[in-house]
């Protein structure tokens, strides 16, 4: 394997068709597959610190254990590869190519890794913000908030729940899906909704900026219970089958009950949980009645959509770019290329 570049995931949407590569990371998915003459193939995904890479084996790739450090092929007539592959350290040696104008990556050789020596830790991915720095923002906005609400506050983000609400993800794959993700999606979305309210409230809008406050980091409540970290993100039978807006509307209001909150004060917060995805076909039972729930569901769009145009790759000589289309954000994404520049 030495003579072949390493990459990491993200690189490698830079190299170009033909061009060979190495990575390392941890298998998160193995399908095995045929061909339309009955050959078998497998359909990898390997993660890494930086991203993710899904890849084809063909029949005449090979599998190693390198475990000793010494290789051994693995039978890959054996059914059970992927229970051996399935969340192990790996490297892969691989090849881009083209279809239809896309992408796409094969694996001639991929060997198994001694997990001492490439522990699965150091290929998990975490959010690129400081999470020291987003506990102290996440402090000084629940600290602005008048006493009955920031109390409110600071019992509910605290213990158990504040461990898990730090650490998980906001999302399995489509944004910040990744350690201390759904911290980094709650802040912006927050600071954001803040932002626009104080536009509006300027404007002669009456607005309570700690209900948007309140409601921005609350929105999301329900994802802790509906996703896992194990150690890659992961999606509860909870939230599977019921979703973080009925988890997090249902854990809100016993939380409200048990710290006795002012009824309209839990309404109003009560409803941006509900509306923050802005309409029914998107999981809101009702959309946004009040000013403070609509700047929480425009930030909560707004930074989902800007996380997605954020991720499509750079063309990588500076050239405008245009995107696949992205189902979830229902468009094509562009990079125009124009920056700006200053006067002298
Ligand atoms: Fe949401
Ligand atoms: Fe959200």
């Amino acid at each position: 394997m030495a003579e072949t570049q390493t990459f990491t995931s993200s690189h490698l949407r830079g190299l170009n068709s033909g061009d060979k590569f190495k990575i390392l990371g941890v298998v998160q998915q193995i399908k095995p597959r045929a061909d339309k003459n009955n050959k078998p193939f497998w359909e990898v995904s390997i993660v890494d610190s930086e991203g993710f890479i899904d890849a084809k084996v063909w029949s005449d790739g090979k599998w190693w254990d390198a475990r000793t450090g010494e290789k051994t092929p693995v039978d890959t007539s054996s059914p059970d590869i992927s229970g051996l592959f399935l969340g192990a350290a790996v490297g892969a040696l691989g090849t881009v190519s083209e279809f239809r104008g896309k992408q796409q990556f094969q694996f001639s050789e991929v060997f198994l890794l001694d997990p001492e020596r490439f522990p699965i830790s150091g290929f998990i991915r975490s959010s690129p913000v400081p999470v020291e720095f987003m506990e102290r923002e996440f402090g000084e906005m629940v600290a602005s908030c008048r006493p009955e609400i920031r109390e409110f506050l600071e019992n509910v983000f605290s213990g158990e729940l504040w461990k898990k609400f730090r650490e998980l993800p906001a999302a399995v794959t489509h944004h910040h899906a990744y350690v201390h993700g759904l911290l980094e999606h709650t802040l912006a979305v927050t600071k954001s909704a803040r932002a626009l309210a104080e536009v509006y409230k300027s404007s002669g809008i009456d607005m309570d900026l700690d209900i948007v406050t309140a409601g921005g980091l609350l929105h999301d409540l329900g994802k802790i219970d509906s996703y896992r970290l194990d150690p890659f993100p992961g999606m509860t039978v909870p939230g599977t089958v019921i979703d973080h807006i009925a988890l997090g509307f249902s854990r809100f209001s016993c939380l409200a009950r048990e710290h006795g909150l002012d009824k309209e004060i839990e309404t109003a917060i009560g409803h941006i949980l509900v509306s923050h995805h802005g309409r029914k076909e998107f999981g809101s039972p009702v959309l946004p009645a009040t000013p403070e729930a609509m700047v929480v569901s425009s930030s909560d769009e707004l930074n989902f959509i800007m996380y997605c145009w954020e991720a499509f790759p750079e063309s990588g000589n500076g050239e405008p770019s245009i995107s696949d289309y992205h189902p979830s954000a229902g468009r094509r994404f562009w990079r125009h290329g124009l920056t700006e520049k200053g006067d002298g």
